[in-house]
């Protein structure tokens, strides 16, 4: 597998812990088995993305399998759309990882593929990689994705954010993305303990430029 480097954008290879380009620039390899990508000039804010409040929330929660079904749903439109020997499958905004974990049940079909879980959080991926040691791990932001160009075989995008170029600069020609986003019920009663009218999601299945829609 072979990362971007966020700086330079030449390929990083793994030595000793640490992730090197050609111009020197280092990432190391944290001890639960992650990469922080993510350099602090590229930052919006200290600590982007989800706290440590919100990921302990959402493990307590995702652990009482309400979203197994969801889960397995994303797994079969992988297994039917996934090309024979697809290699790279990155999962945006992976959080805690309770799907990306998953997803290395379709090794039993594609012994080559390598599972990725990417977050701005740093502490997301932090329990990410410590729980699943099978899955490589890395922190970087969706709109800066740490890959080359048309190197994924396949994304999947769950209730995270994206950028439209970066799905298109790192997608094979062949890939295939599987986005999850909101019903137009979504957390509607609990919206409505805070807000005073609630608005529903839009439900129209989302039009991303350079994909064509092949099952909604
Ligand atoms: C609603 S959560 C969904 C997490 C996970 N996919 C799930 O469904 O359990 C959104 C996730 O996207 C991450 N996130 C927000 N902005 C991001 C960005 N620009 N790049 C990568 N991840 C981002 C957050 O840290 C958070 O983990
Ligand atoms: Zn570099």
């Amino acid at each position: 597998m072979s990362y971007q480097c966020p700086l330079c954008h030449s390929v990083l290879s793994l030595q000793a812990n640490t992730w090197r380009c050609e111009n020197n620039h280092q990432f190391d390899q944290a001890k639960e088995g992650y990469v922080n990508l993510m350099p602090a000039h590229h930052k919006g804010s200290k600590n982007p993305g989800d706290n440590q409040e919100m990921m302990q929330a959402r493990r307590l929660f995702l652990n009482t399998d309400h979203y197994k079904q969801l889960r397995e749903e994303v797994i079969r439109h992988l297994d039917e759309q996934l090309p024979e020997h697809a290699g790279q499958l990155l999962d945006i905004g992976c959080g805690e990882g309770y799907y990306t974990s998953e997803f290395t049940r379709l090794n039993a079909r594609h012994p080559k593929l390598a599972v990725h879980g990417l977050d701005i959080s740093k502490v997301a991926v932090r329990y990410a990689a410590k729980r699943y040691q099978e899955c490589h791990f890395c922190v970087a932001s969706s709109h800066r994705l740490p890959f080359p160009d048309q190197y994924l075989d396949a994304i999947v995008r769950i209730y995270a954010p994206c950028k439209a170029e970066e799905l298109q600069r790192t997608m094979k020609k062949e890939g295939i993305l599987v986005t999850v986003t909101p019903a137009a019920r979504h957390l509607y009663q609990l919206k409505a303990l805070i807000y005073d009218g609630v608005r529903l999601h839009d439900m129209a299945p989302e039009v991303i430029d350079g994909f064509d829609l092949i099952v909604d």
